[in-house]
């Protein structure tokens, strides 16, 4: 099952334009498109018509005109004209979606019940762009939605699936630790790295050579939204304890983890950066490596995915490194238990 009644990121700001796009979000089809004075719009990818999708049609001013027949939808999704009649079905309409675009990423809204605006996840340092440069992208997986959980819970494995770009030995070697937070239902996990080799991509960066501190703290907004805050500093040379911490830099690794299908996840990511703010050849540069990152986490999902498909059984050992992700399994299962027996307060 999906877990409703969340905010998913649905596309990123710089997909949409008057030339609608489809997403499949929680097994549901829905176009998404701006108008001419640059509202998002999400609609049920489906005319009532005959069931051509919208996301085919044409914007024109304000309205969605289908590409099949010529019905004619405006951005409340009620249909305003009927080629041929004057006289419209009574009340024929499309769903619409809230949506909310907040920097790089349009938010949209799948519950049945109210859109819940207090939990619309806090991301000022992917709109501030005086303090903060932000690259950002999107890849679909062929996997379930858990087998990426799976994968930002646990990143030990970039010592070995990005050994070439950013997973040196030390990340895997060193422990994790995890913390719960189930009143805010936040999963932790923090893994400081203590006078470690600097990869590549921060040595050309930040100008810093030899050995750093290197700290990866997760934390995981279940369902659909993760934060890796990625610090690398000068050795043992710690924040100071009203928080401040000039000497090191600091990049944001976020997902927005949005289930398409039983078996397939888009994979939205954005990257903050509090150095080289406003260099173009690092944006570039961090798009490139993080592109090339992950397409090896697609490539890894995909291939697992295909032997649950093949109907193989798949046995699981967990071991210490997992405490994250079981922590975050354990979470969604509460989360979907809890959908269940409160359903959404419905307005209509
Ligand atoms: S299917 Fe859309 S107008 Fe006929
Ligand atoms: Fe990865």
């Amino acid at each position: 099952m999906f877990l409703r009644e969340h905010w998913y990121v649905a596309a990123l700001a710089s997909e949409l334009s008057e030339r609608p796009i489809a997403r499949t979000i929680l097994g549901e089809p829905v176009a998404l498109y701006r108008n001419e004075r640059g509202r998002v719009v999400a609609l049920a990818d489906q005319c009532p018509h005959r069931g051509y999708p919208l996301s085919l049609g044409t914007v024109v001013d304000d309205v969605l005109v289908c590409g099949y027949h010529g019905f004619t939808y405006d951005c409340e999704g009620l249909c305003v004209a009927v080629p041929g009649q004057d006289r419209i079905p009574t009340k024929l309409s499309v769903r619409t979606y809230r949506v909310l675009e907040k920097g790089c990423w349009l938010w949209i809204w799948m519950g049945r019940g109210d859109p819940d605006e207090s939990g619309l996840p806090d991301t000022p340092w992917l709109e501030d762009s005086t303090n903060w440069s932000v690259v950002s992208g999107v890849a679909k997986i062929e996997a379930a939605f858990s087998l990426l959980v799976d994968n930002l819970l646990d990143l030990s494995h970039e010592t070995f699936l990005h050994n070439s770009s950013i997973g040196t030995p030390e990340v895997a070697s060193t422990p994790i630790d995890v913390e719960v937070d189930d009143a805010s239902r936040i999963v932790n996990v923090y893994r400081h790295m203590a006078s470690v080799e600097c990869p590549p991509f921060y040595a050309t960066t930040t100008g810093l050579s030899g050995s750093i501190d290197r700290w990866q703290d997760i934390e995981y907004f279940p369902p659909g939204f993760y934060k890796l805050n990625s610090r690398i500093a000068p050795v043992a040379q710690p924040p100071l304890p009203d928080g401040t911490d000039d000497h090191a830099f600091h990049l944001k690794i976020f997902y927005g983890l949005t289930p398409s299908t039983e078996t397939s996840v888009y994979d939205f990511w954005a990257l903050s950066r509090d150095f080289c703010v406003g260099d173009v050849a690092i944006d570039v540069a961090l798009e490139k490596m993080q592109v090339s990152v992950v397409q090896e986490d697609v490539d890894a999902l995909n291939i697992i995915q295909q032997r649950v498909n093949s109907g193989r059984e798949m046995t699981e050992v967990s071991v210490k490194i997992d405490r994250g992700g079981l922590a975050a399994r354990h979470m969604l299962a509460q989360m979907g238990e809890d959908e269940l027996t409160h359903p959404p307060h419905l307005t209509a």
